[in-house]
């Protein structure tokens, strides 16, 4: 372990009834899912040794641990912002630490502004990949091979087979679920309606503030993402109208219990199994195929091939 994290691991363990299989981050305004977490156990960042505490308003800074459809799951209700001016790895602590008490995959969610012209504030959005526009990387500094190694590959971060399944969940509970790039800059200004002109050029379909330092730490470590964004406004520009963080807030509130449908559903399905023993073919689809012979498929329960291995914790 390293021991940067083991007294705050150390310190949760003692304190968590059951080791989590998901872990789950929530983004401004979106912190009613932790009141979905049953036989819970709350625990305030400011108690955390080594954690940092969050002063955002719509960040309740607390760390919800329990069960949920019968899932083991920690929920960080509230995140480090890079533009607080915490040093990039007090940011990516509390993401560590999911990673460090054994969640396979974790849920990141935020708060976003809508860069695509067809979305609307209240729209769900799955991440598909992120562009990185922080200027700066979580793993700067000496690598901690514990935790992973020097050069992680990112081409699989939003993990392919857990959107597969989100997107199965999504249409099975009646969800709307769009999917597009996110953005991440340091803010805390808002963006300039030039800007969100070049993220789209970019490629970009939404933009936010946090995020991108999480899911670098996590894919380091070999843990599973899914992203989904909050599209609480329309970005700069796209509307005639100034943004502001309280239109963030009163969009949150309004989806809330899609949100909440959402993402129990999604700890739910990620609760059945490791990701990698998961079909990565949606079972809708599945149904329509062509029986196949047993002899000529993989091997039950070999691994899906677009999974990649994780590193040792
Ligand atoms: N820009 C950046 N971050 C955000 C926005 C936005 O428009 N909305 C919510 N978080």
């Amino acid at each position: 372990m390293d021991p940067r994290f083991a007294e705050t691991v150390e310190f949760l363990r003692a304190r968590i009834p059951v080791p989590p299989v998901v872990g789950v981050i929530l983004g401004s305004g979106l912190g009613d899912f932790a009141a979905a977490v049953e036989d819970r156990v709350e625990i305030p960042y400011a108690q955390i040794p080594g954690f940092p505490a969050s002063a955002v308003v719509g960040h309740a800074g607390t760390l919800v641990a329990g069960t949920l459809a019968g899932v083991p799951i920690v929920v960080l209700a509230g995140r480090i912002h890079y533009y607080e001016g915490h040093p990039m790895s007090l940011v990516v602590t509390p993401a560590r630490v999911l990673g460090l008490l054994g969640c396979r995959d974790v849920i990141v969610t935020n708060a976003a502004g809508g860069i695509d012209t067809r979305f609307s504030a209240g729209d769900l959005m799955l991440i598909s990949d992120h562009v990185n526009l922080f200027g700066t990387n979580p793993l700067i500094g000496p690598n901690e091979d514990s935790l992973g190694a020097r050069f992680p590959d990112m081409s699989d971060a939003y993990r392919a087979d857990l959107r597969v399944l989100a997107k199965a969940v999504a249409r099975k509970i009646r969800v709307p679920l769009r999917e597009g790039v996110y953005v991440g800059v340091t803010g805390p200004s808002y963006e300039t309606p030039a800007e969100i002109r070049a993220f789209r050029t970019l490629g970009a379909s939404a933009v936010g503030m946090s995020t991108v330092p999480e899911v670098i730490a996590l894919s380091h470590m070999g843990v599973g993402v899914l992203g989904v964004s909050c599209i609480t406004n329309m970005a700069a520009g796209v509307l005639k109208q100034p943004l502001r963080h309280d239109e963030v807030l009163e969009t949150t509130r309004r989806v809330k219990d899609r949100f909440v449908r959402l993402l129990s559903a999604l700890v739910e399905a990620m609760g059945k199994g490791r990701s990698s023993d998961r079909p990565v073919v949606e079972p809708a689809r599945r149904a329509k195929r062509p029986a196949r012979k047993a002899t000529s498929g993989p091997r039950r329960g070999a691994k899906p091939a677009v999974r990649r291995g994780r590193a040792a914790r």
